[in-house]
Parts: structure tokens; sequence; C-alpha cells
């Protein structure tokens, strides 16, 4: 199957990028400033039509908001939906959160921008509004690539400083938003954003549809402790024995069987307080906590790699069984929703380490999101086994 959106080559320019190449616009946008790019798709079809914007809206498993915005201020509501108000009817906007989880040429689309690394890419949103319909001048804590899928949004930014918000709504409206660019989406244009620029957009018309790809970024804050956490494993790995962090096998870690031994202790005046050598021993046991590269690498594989609740899988009854006969032809294409990553000797998979040697080709596939049957016949054994587990599981299909 020819791919819609074949990968961009880094050093050539494209027109997705307004003429820049994905280098380039790294080196000069990323996370700088915002870049607006007429016709970044020249003659863009939607992936999805509205209709099937307000289905996904309905149904249970698919995370969406309404936002309007009246006489009485701004109101939100959240998914499903039964019933939806009428294109004729201003002010109102829908959002429909993480579209590739449930669409496979959205999925395609998104995949667009691999040339960011997936380990910062978050979802796909669709909004669709009718005239005048918004979220209202806020800012975001992602970077963004604003794709304008039909009719028309304007969309206002502002260089500001002031991030202040009004108190006391239900979503956030920026107390003071002082715009200094204004400009008109046609269909195919195309508007970048980094974290903390504010923006406002508001539907022209009706029928407005605008496809959201965002880059979350994490906090030190997250990152911090989820690498503490991560690290604990370690300790909890020979001493309580229960399962895992994400149900994953522990880390191996130090010895830390020996108890506390305090032989030296001199008869104190002052019982109440704590010993010196009690918290000079508790410090000395953290050195023996491994904190390197590997144990990074581990936090952030299984958590940039673990599934939103609504990723659903959908394995095929009759699949191959490559262990035994890999097929002459076709190839394994992970699942839209696969998260596969990797780093040094450890591969991750939907939130799991998963038990393989590492191989080029295995590195490959998780590039490339597909693999052709003559390269997994280049697979040693245990990659084999693993391909089987997630062509079982639905995280891989068969493309004959
Ligand atoms: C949208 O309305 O489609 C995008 C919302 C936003 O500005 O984040
Ligand atoms: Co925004």
């Amino acid at each position: 199957m020819t791919s819609l959106y074949p990968p961009l080559d880094i050093d050539l320019p494209t027109q997705l990028l307004g003429g820049l190449s994905p280098r380039e616009f790294m080196r000069d946008y990323w996370q700088k400033k915002p870049l607006l790019i007429r016709q970044a798709l020249p003659g863009f079809q939607p992936p999805v039509t509205i209709r099937d914007v307000q289905t996904l809206a309905r149904r249970e498993e698919v995370e969406s908001r309404l936002v309007s915005h009246g006489t009485k201020g701004w109101s939100l509501k959240q998914g499903p939906f039964r019933r939806l108000p009428p294109m004729t009817q201003a002010h109102w906007t829908l959002l429909v959160q993480s579209a590739d989880l449930h669409d496979d040429d959205t999925a395609a689309l998104m995949r667009l921008f691999r040339f960011i690394p997936d380990a910062r890419l978050d979802d796909l949103m669709i909004s669709i509004a009718s005239d005048g319909g918004g979220v209202g001048p806020h800012y975001d804590s992602y970077d963004v690539f604003l794709l304008q899928g039909h009719g028309q949004r304007r969309w206002r930014t502002s260089s500001q400083t002031d991030l202040s918000l009004v108190p006391g709504l239900p979503l956030k409206i920026l107390a003071d938003f002082q715009p200094d660019a204004d400009d008109i989406l046609e269909p195919g244009d195309m508007l970048y954003l980094p974290p903390h620029v504010c923006h406002d957009g508001i539907a022209v018309g009706a029928d407005c549809m605008t496809l959201s790809i965002g880059f979350r970024v994490p906090s030190q804050a997250t990152l911090a402790r989820g690498l503490l956490e991560s690290a604990a494993d370690q300790i909890c790995a020979q001493h309580l024995g229960a399962a895992g962090l994400y149900g994953q096998p522990y880390l191996p870690g130090p010895d830390l069987s020996a108890l506390y031994t305090d032989a030296d202790q001199a008869p104190t005046q002052h019982p109440a307080a704590l010993p010196e050598h009690l918290i000079d021993s508790a410090l000395a046991t953290l050195q023996k906590i491994r904190l390197d590269q590997a144990v990074a690498a581990r936090f952030l594989g299984q958590w940039l790699t673990s599934l939103p609740e609504n990723a659903l899988f959908d394995p095929a009854d009759d699949v191959p069984l490559l262990a035994e006969a890999i097929p002459a032809t076709g190839q394994l294409v992970l699942d839209r929703c696969t998260r596969l990553m990797y780093s040094g000797q450890q591969v991750f998979i939907n939130g799991e380490v998963a038990d393989v040697t590492p191989s080029a080709a295995l590195h490959a596939l998780a590039d490339k999101r597909s693999l052709p049957a003559q390269d997994i016949a280049l697979l040693p054994a245990d990659n084999l086994s693993a391909l089987d587990e997630w062509l079982q599981e639905g995280w891989a299909h068969w493309e004959r």
C-alpha cells in the first residue's frame, strides 16, 4: 500500500513547512516562534468529514468536549453527546481528542510530522465549529500545528508574556489578550505555535474544521518524579516482591538486605532528636540506587509508550505465525494505536519493556512502522516470537 503521506527528507525543502526543510524548521521555529504556512497541504481533503466528527463524539470511548459562548458566558460540556447543536446555531465548537486512535487516515496524517521524535507526539485533535465558534483566547503547554481542514478560521496570536487567566471560568481564558498577528486560514493552511504563545481561533462562517497535531512537553517536575518512582523499582525488586511499575519486571537493584547498625551510639540526653548517624546512613543507602541512562530510558520508554485507556485493538483471526513460517510476501504494519520506541539495548511497546534482543530490523520497524517480509526473515528468533505476540494482541497486523 503506498502511503498518502510519504516520510519527509529532513534536508529537502517541503511545502508542508512553507518551503523550509525539516532541519531549517527545527532550527529556526520549533519551540522558538510561530510560523504561518499558506497551503502547507495544497488541495487538502481532511481524512474525516464534519459528520464523521459528530459521529465520533457520540461514541463512549472517544474523548470529546463541546464549548459554547453566549450571553451567559462560556460553557463546557464533556462527551459523549447524544445531541449536538446544528451548524445554523452560532458560537459553538466541538473538540474530539486523539482522533488518531480511532481512524487510520487521521493517524497517517499525524505521522507526516515524524521529523519530530515520537516521544514528543501526543495526538491529533479535530475540532468542528459553527460561525463564531472557538475556545477563547488562551495558551497551551504544547507545541501544536493547527491545520485548517474545512471552512475558514481566524487566528489571532500574541507574543505577550502576561498569561493571567480570568478566574472562575470552566475553561482557561486569558484575562488580557493583546493580539499582534491576525490571519484567516483556508483549507490546507497551517499555523505552528510553540508552547505558551497566546492564541484565539474563531470560525469564520459555519462548517469550520481544524486539525491540531499536538506535541506534549513534559514539565521538569513530571520528569523528576517519574524517574525517581521508576528508580525506586530497584528497591522493590528484592525486598517487596510485588509486580513492578506498570506491571513490568523490576529493575535489577543493589543488595539492601543489611540492617542499620548503631553499635557506636552513645547514651543521649536528647532522646527526641533524630540521630545524625541515622540521617547519614539513609543518604548513604540512596547512593546505591542506580540513576543512570538506562534507568532514565526505561522510565521514559515505558511512560511515553503507555496507551490511553481508549486505545482499543482489534486482532485479526488469521494472523501468520512468524516463528513457524514467514509469508513470502506482504509486510507487518503497526496498528495505528501502537507506540513502539527504543533506546540502546531496550525496546518499549505500549507501556511495556519488550523482552527481545534489540536488532537493526526491529529498530527499522519502530522507525518506519512497517517491515517487509524479506526483512522479517533477518530477525532473531526471540524477535519473531515477540512479533507473533504483537500480531495476536492486534498491536500489529499482517498486510498481504
Ligand atoms: C481548535 O479550536 O481547534 C484548537 C483549539 C486551540 O486553540 O487549542
Ligand atoms: Co490552543
